[in-house]
C-alpha cells in the first residue's frame, strides 16, 4: 500500500509575517507523519474519522474527490509541540486523498488545500508557512518564503550550522484564540495605513504600533538573516534570532517566561542565537549553534523553572512525498 510521508517544520526566523504577505525562513525537519492508505470503494464517511482527514475530503470535494481512504498513521513528530504536526497530517492526507481519487494537484495546490483544511477543521486562520515548508522542504536547505507570491527559494545551510529545537514542556494552550487576535490586530494596522498588508509598510509608518512594528522589523530580519547565512556569518545570524525573540516577546507579546528562560539558557550553552519558533504561547524554541546542544540545557531549565525541556536535534529534510511499497 502507498504511504504519504510528510515532515514537520521549524522556522529559523520570520514569525507572524506569513499572513501579512511577508517573508519567513522555515525548514522541513527529519520528523514525519507516515500515512499508509488504501482507497475505499464506497463513499461512506465513517462515524468517527479524525476531523482533519474528513475535512480534507470535504475541501477536495469541489475538485471531484468522493472516495475516502482507510489509513494507518504513525508519527515520530511530536503532536501539539509547535512543529506543525497538524500541517504534516493535512499535507499527507491531501496527497493520499488526491491519489485515491486520481486527482493531480501541483505542490502549491497541495499546500493550499492543506491550509484550507486547517482553517475549516480547527478554526485557526493560519498563514501558509507550515504547509509550504512541509511540501517544499529540501535536504540541507532552509526555504525563503515570499508569502505574497508564494515563491519558495531554497537557501543552503552552512555545514557548520547546527539547528536544535528545544521543547519548553509547556503546551500551546492559548495559541488558537490569541493567534486569531494577533492576526486581526495586524489587519487593522494595515487597513489604518491604507495598505494591502504590513509587508508594504515602512518602519517609520509603524514606529508607534508595537504589533505592526514587529511584523515590519521581522521581515527585514529574515532578509538580513539570509544575507548573513550566505556570507557564512553565523554570529550575525544568531544576533538576528535574538532580536527576533525580543520583538516577539516585547512588541508582539507571544512569548512566555518559560520560553524566555529557555532561549537565555540555550545562549549560555553556546548557541549563536535562539528564539521562540512558530506561533508562540508555549511550544518550542529554535537555536543555531556550532554543535548540538547538550543535556546541560535541560538541567539548567529544570533548575530555573521546575519543568522538563526536551532537546530535539533536527536536520533540514525533503518535503512530502508518496512512497509505494517496495520503492524507496
Ligand atoms: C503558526 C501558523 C503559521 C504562522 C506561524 C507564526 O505556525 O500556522 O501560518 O503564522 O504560526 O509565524
Amino acid at each position: 500500500m502507498p504511504t504519504a510521508i510528510a515532515p514537520g517544520r521549524v522556522n529559523l526566523i520570520g514569525d507572524h509575517t506569513d499572513y501579512q504577505a511577508g517573508w519567513c525562513l522555515p525548514m522541513a525537519i527529519n520528523r514525519h507523519i507516515r500515512l499508509t492508505f488504501h482507497a475505499r470503494d464506497d463513499t461512506e464517511v465513517p462515524d468517527d474519522p479524525s476531523h482533519i482527514l474528513r475535512t480534507v475530503i470535504q475541501v477536495l470535494a469541489y475538485r471531484g474527490a468522493v472516495r475516502g481512504f482507510d489509513a494507518e498513521i504513525v508519527s515520530d513528530l511530536p503532536i501539539g509541540a509547535g512543529l506543525s504536526s497538524s500541517a504534516a497530517l493535512e499535507v499527507a492526507a491531501t496527497m493520499a486523498a488526491a491519489s485515491a481519487n486520481g486527482l493531480h494537484l501541483t505542490p502549491l495546490e497541495v499546500a493550499l488545500v492543506a491550509q484550507e483544511t486547517e482553517h475549516v477543521a480547527t478554526g485557526v486562520p493560519c498563514g501558509l508557512m507550515d504547509q509550504l515548508a512541509c511540501v517544499f522542504g529540501r535536504v540541507d536547505h532552509a526555504l525563503l518564503l515570499d508569502c505574497r507570491s508564494n515563491a519558495v527559494t531554497p537557501v543552503r545551510l552552512p555545514d557548520n550550522a547546527r539547528v536544535t529545537v528545544v521543547h519548553s514542556g509547556m503546551a500551546r494552550t492559548l495559541a488558537a484564540s490569541a493567534y486569531a487576535q494577533r492576526r486581526a490586530a495586524c489587519e487593522t494596522a494595515a487597513a489604518r495605513l491604507g495598505l494591502a498588508a504590513l509587508r508594504d509598510a515602512t518602519i517609520e509608518q509603524v514606529e508607534d504600533d508595537p504589533m505592526a512594528r514587529h511584523v515590519v522589523s521581522e521581515n527585514q530580519r529574515v532578509l538580513d538573516f539570509v544575507a548573513a547565512m550566505g556570507a557564512g556569518d553565523l554570529r550575525n545570524c544568531g544576533a538576528l534570532m535574538d532580536r527576533s525573540h525580543a520583538s516577539l516577546r516585547d512588541d508582539f507579546l507571544v512569548s512566555t517566561p518559560e520560553l524566555d528562560a529557555l532561549v537565555e539558557i540555550a545562549r549560555a550553552h553556546g548557541a549563536f542565537g535562539a528564539r521562540l519558533t512558530g506561533a508562540g504561547f508555549g511550544g518550542c524554541i529554535v537555536a543555531l549553534s556550532p554543535d548540538d546542544l547538550t543535556p546541560g540545557v535541560e538541567a539548567d531549565y529544570r533548575a530555573a523553572t521546575g519543568l522538563e525541556a526536551t532537546i530535539i536535534p533536527v536536520r533540514a529534510s525533503d518535503g512530502a512525498r508518496i512512497e509505494h511499497e517496495g520503492v524507496s
